[in-house]
């Protein structure tokens, strides 16, 4: 029989402090209206010091798991999509794993930009299929901000801090990703990278002053190559999954830019109201964004039980990815919550480097916090 991976629960954690277009508009040589009509976005969610990607992940995915009904410890794979870890090693998904109280469980961290979470979705449901894994959590987390230049108004205008989480569960009901798609052009590599702080430039007074450490992108190029591939990318899973675009209930792109999503929405023959849009809210949190998205689509009642989604992202790398996404029915039962006991540990900031002074966040030169 065939095996299938339902995404049976769903959670997303945003930080509360928001900073609003004005509110850069105090540092940068920006204004609100360059913002939105570029890009869509009117305000960020932002993390504080000493928050950390393992905390919001988890919190995320505590929602989530609490929606299944799963508890930590009977999960058997967690996989976080982030390329913003709390280090460089140990993997954060051994700490989000350690976090959870999912004793044991395996867990690895996948590094690939904003196509993270779809690229994350398209593996555990390998997992579930060839009957490795009957549960797995898959987390989409970013700290984008502590990973920005606040004085690079070309980058820093577009980011936020975010993490959404999905159990997936095996089932025999058609259901989860019923086609995906996944690209790399690796070419295009210096359109959108962070070049500090791996091994080619290794962290050094020198790479520090050269200001490698934060993100550099061509936003013209990364423009181009996005509404090159969304589109197509969107229209070959709906071929593979034997769908047209009638048939998809809602699109839930990533958020990166509001024109790169009109595009590829009318590339595919998807009208507005099919399409789901929150970056005004949220800006383009990597990873986080499609996750996060879902969780919002449900809250606003714009999905819903037995929709039939379709997913499509891009990004550094240059990578895509697209999936169409099938939600049925929970079958197994739903028990109350287990993570309150954990919360209080995790979040106390620098659990793991106790010693360590809290981190400035970069947008603690926004006006806000000043
Ligand atoms: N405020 C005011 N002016 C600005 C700003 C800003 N924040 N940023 C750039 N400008 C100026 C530029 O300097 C330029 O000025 P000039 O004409 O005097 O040289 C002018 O605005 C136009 O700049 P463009 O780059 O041509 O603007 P464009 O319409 O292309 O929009 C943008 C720029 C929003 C970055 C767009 O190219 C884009 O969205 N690209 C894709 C970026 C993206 O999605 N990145 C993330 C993808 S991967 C991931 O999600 C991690």
């Amino acid at each position: 029989m065939k095996r299938y991976g339902n995404i049976t629960g769903w959670g997303k954690y945003v930080p509360s402090r928001v900073v609003t277009n004005a509110d850069l508009e105090q540092t940068l040589d920006t204004n609100d209206e360059w913002i939105v009509t570029r890009t869509g976005i009117r305000e960020r969610h932002i993390v504080e010091a000493g928050e950390s990607t393992s905390q919001i992940s988890i919190a995320a995915a505590r929602d989530a798991l609490d929606m299944a009904g799963v508890h930590p410890k009977d999960l058997d794979l967690i996989i976080v999509a982030t390329s913003s870890p709390d280090y460089l090693t140990p993997p954060v998904s051994s700490q989000v794993q350690d976090g959870l109280g999912a004793k044991n469980v395996g867990a690895f961290t996948l590094v690939n930009g904003c196509t993270g979470f779809v690229y994350a979705l398209a593996t555990a449901q390998q997992f579930i299929s060839s009957g490795a894994c009957e549960t797995i959590l898959i987390v989409g987390a970013e700290l984008t901000s502590r990973f920005v230049d606040w004085n690079d108004r070309e980058t820093c205008v577009l980011f936020g801090d975010g993490a959404g989480a999905v159990v997936m569960q095996a089932t025999d009901v058609p259901s989860g990703v019923l086609s995906f798609v996944l690209g790399s052009d690796g070419s295009g590599a210096e359109h959108l990278i962070l070049p500090g702080g791996g091994a080619v430039h290794p962290p050094s007074h020198e790479n520090l002053d050269a200001g490698l450490h934060s993100v550099r992108m061509n936003g013209r190029e990364v423009f181009k190559f996005a509404t090159r591939v969304l589109g197509k990318a969107l229209r070959q899973a709906l071929h593979q999954a034997g769908l047209e675009a009638e048939d998809i209930d809602l699109f839930i792109p990533h958020q990166a830019n509001v024109r790169i999503i009109d595009r590829a929405a009318r590339f595919a023959n998807l009208p507005p109201e099919k399409v789901f849009v929150n970056i005004e809210k949220y800006g383009n949190t990597s990873a986080a964004s499609i996750p996060i998205a879902l969780c919002e689509a449900f809250e606003q009642g714009r999905a819903k039980i037995g929709d039939t989604l379709a997913f499509v992202a891009f990004g550094a790398g240059l990578t895509w990815a697209s999936a169409v996404v099938k939600i049925t029915e929970n079958t197994q039962p739903v028990p109350k919550s287990w993570w309150q006991g954990l919360v209080s540990r995790w979040f106390s900031p620098n659990h793991l480097v106790s010693n360590s002074a809290p981190q400035k966040t970069p947008a603690d030169h926004t006006p806000e916090a000043n």
